[in-house]
Parts: structure tokens; sequence; C-alpha cells
């Protein structure tokens, strides 16, 4: 069932690209898919979850939900029907995507990882909204988000773009482009109580959801605490197959079944990138 699932996954971008002769918006639209599919995993909140991860045959409907003491969100339902982003205009689809307002203008709860989407190049925008107009219809209204009071502030991501070309030839730069869009370091580093964060990628926060409470790793350059000593194999091993260095099997919502789509050279980009992650043994 789970390499079902995760060949499942890979398969949507790769399905996607497949089956359009390549003109600029269709290069867009692929580009979007991959993005969406894989490396962002959008799917990882907005895609219904069960205990071993997500129901793909929802794709993007609307999924997780999330109870805190500052707001009862549920990840909204992105495919292009009227209970979904069905009657929103592309402009108010990538404002909600990079800065976090709705079109009427309330702010989105900082789950929704918008503080790291603020580095996502112009074209990279477009291309997670051409493809999102693509996504099939489903029919489901999620419940409507309440809101407690001002919310914790968001992980501090990343201000602005980057980059100016998404294959930017500086593996390091690229990197770190892709491990932010991934929004890897939202799971990877603790929330203190009174809602600060703890150590940049040391890990050890609680992530409750239908597969129990997974606790993120600490995936910084520390060689004993984090993944330093890890090869690059070893390492691109967990991030897109679930299987830890020690074969242990990874629990959800680590996103391995949409990360197993990543191109090779996006991966080894990554991995350049984390090993320079400043080596830390506590979260
Ligand atoms: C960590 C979980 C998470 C991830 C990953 C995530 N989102 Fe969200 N998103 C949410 C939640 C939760 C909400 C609803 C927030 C609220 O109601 O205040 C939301 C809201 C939105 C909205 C507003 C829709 C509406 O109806 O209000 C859009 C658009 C959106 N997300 C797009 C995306 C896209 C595109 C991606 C991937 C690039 C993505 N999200 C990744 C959790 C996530
Ligand atoms: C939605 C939360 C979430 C996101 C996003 C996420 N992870 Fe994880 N990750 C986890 C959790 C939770 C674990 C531990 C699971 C377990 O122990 O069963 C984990 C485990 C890992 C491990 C294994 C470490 C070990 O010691 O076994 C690596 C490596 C890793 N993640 C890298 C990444 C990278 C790189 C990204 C971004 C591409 C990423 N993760 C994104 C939640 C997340």
């Amino acid at each position: 069932m789970r390499n079902i699932l995760s060949r499942t996954g890979a398969a949507i971008a790769l399905v996607l690209a497949a089956s359009f002769p390549a003109t600029a918006d269709d290069d867009l639209v692929a580009r979007g898919a991959y993005l969406v599919d894989t490396v962002m995993a959008c799917g990882n909140c907005h895609t219904p979850m069960g205990p071993n991860g997500p129901d793909l045959g929802r794709h993007l409907s609307g999924g997780l939900h999330f109870d805190t003491p500052y707001f009862t969100v549920t990840a909204s339902n992105l495919t292009s029907h009227e209970t979904g982003l069905g009657t929103w205009s592309d402009d108010e689809i990538k404002r909600a995507i990079a800065t976090g307002h709705r079109p009427d203008g309330s702010a989105l709860a900082p789950i929704m990882p918008t503080s790291f989407y603020h580095v996502l190049t112009p074209r990279d925008l477009d291309a997670v909204v051409a493809y999102l107009r693509t996504v099939p219809p489903v029919d489901n209204a999620v419940p409507v988000p309440r809101y407690e009071g001002p919310p914790p502030p968001a992980f501090p991501g990343a201000e602005s773009p980057i980059l100016e070309d998404e294959q930017d030839a500086d593996p390091l730069r690229k990197g770190f482009y892709l491990v932010t869009i991934a929004h890897c370091m939202e799971c990877h580093t603790k929330i203190n109580e009174g809602g600060g964060r703890g150590t940049m990628g040391a890990g050890g926060m609680e992530l409750p959801g239908p597969w129990g409470v997974a606790v993120s790793a600490n995936i910084t350059s520390h060689p004993e605490a984090g993944i330093g000593e890890w090869s690059d194999e070893e390492i691109i091993r967990a991030i897109t197959t679930g299987v830890s260095r020690d074969e242990r099997p990874l629990s959800p919502p680590m996103g391995y079944r949409y990360y197993a789509g990543i191109a090779p050279d996006d991966l080894a980009a990554m991995v350049a990138y984390l090993r320079t992650v400043p080596a830390a043994d506590a979260p």
C-alpha cells in the first residue's frame, strides 16, 4: 500500500508533464505540477490524510484540521470547484499563497506556510497557479475557520525572492531555495512555549494527526544528533522513501510520498544546502 501510494504521488507530476505537448503554457503547468505535487507537497496538508498518509483519490480537495489555542482551521479545498478556488482570480490565488491574505482581506492562519513562500520567483508562483487551475473539481466545503485573536508569529521563513532564475547554477543557492519552499524547517524547528521558535532544523516538534503524534527529527549537520555523518544517499533515501538511516520507517507527516518525485539534481542541491545548516544537538 505504502509503495503504491508513493508511486502514485510521484506519478501525478510525471503523467501531467508527459500528457501535454510542450508549449510555453504547458511548460508552466508542468513546472507547477512538479512544485505542488513534489517539492512543495501542498497535498501534505490540503489532501485528506489518514493514518498512513494522503488519500490521493481526493487530491487537494481539503485536508488537515488544526485545532490550536489561537485558531481552528482546515486546509482549504484548492481544486477548481466552487467550494475550492473555482471563483478566485489568478491574482487572488497568488496573493493568498505569497502574502497569506484572502480576497476579502482576512489573514490565513500561519499554519499555511506563507512566510516560506515569499521567496517564490514570479515564474514559480505563476506555475503553481497555472497548475492549480487544472486540478479536477472536487465538491468539498471545508468547515469555516475560527480565530481566537492574533496568531503566534510565523516562522521567519524568508523575506523576499532570492533567486532570479529557479534553475540557479549554484547548488547551495538553489538548495536553499528548494528547502525553503518545501518548508522543511517549519516542521523541523520546534515551537517553544510562548510561540517563539527553537533552533533551526534541530527537530523536537510534536506533530499530531491521524497517524498519532510524530516528533520531527534533527536535520542539522550535527554528527550525532543530526544527519552530519549520514551519506548523501542515506539522506536522499530518507527524504524520498521515508526510511531512516537505521532502516526505521518514518511516520507522516514527513512528506516522502511527495518528495519521491523530486528530480535528482534538485535533491543533490537540497542535500548540499542541508549540510550547511549549523550543527545543533538540541531543539
Ligand atoms: C502545513 C500545512 C499547509 C501546507 C504545506 C500548505 N497549506 Fe495552504 N493552507 C493551509 C491551511 C491550514 C489553510 C487555511 C488557513 C485558514 O483558514 O486560516 C490554507 C489556506 C490556503 C489557501 C487559501 C484558500 C482559502 O479558501 O482560503 C490557499 C490558496 C492555499 N492554502 C494554497 C496552498 C498551496 C498552493 C500550497 C503549496 C504550495 C499550500 N497551500 C501548502 C495549510 C497548508
Ligand atoms: C509536515 C512536517 C514535515 C515536513 C514538511 C518535513 N519533514 Fe522531515 N520529518 C518530519 C517528521 C515528523 C520526521 C520524523 C518521523 C519519524 O521519526 O517517524 C521527519 C524525519 C526526517 C528525516 C529523517 C531523520 C532521522 O533521523 O531519521 C529527514 C532526513 C528529514 N525529515 C528531512 C526533511 C527534509 C529535507 C524536508 C523538506 C524537503 C522535510 N524533512 C520536511 C516532518 C516533516
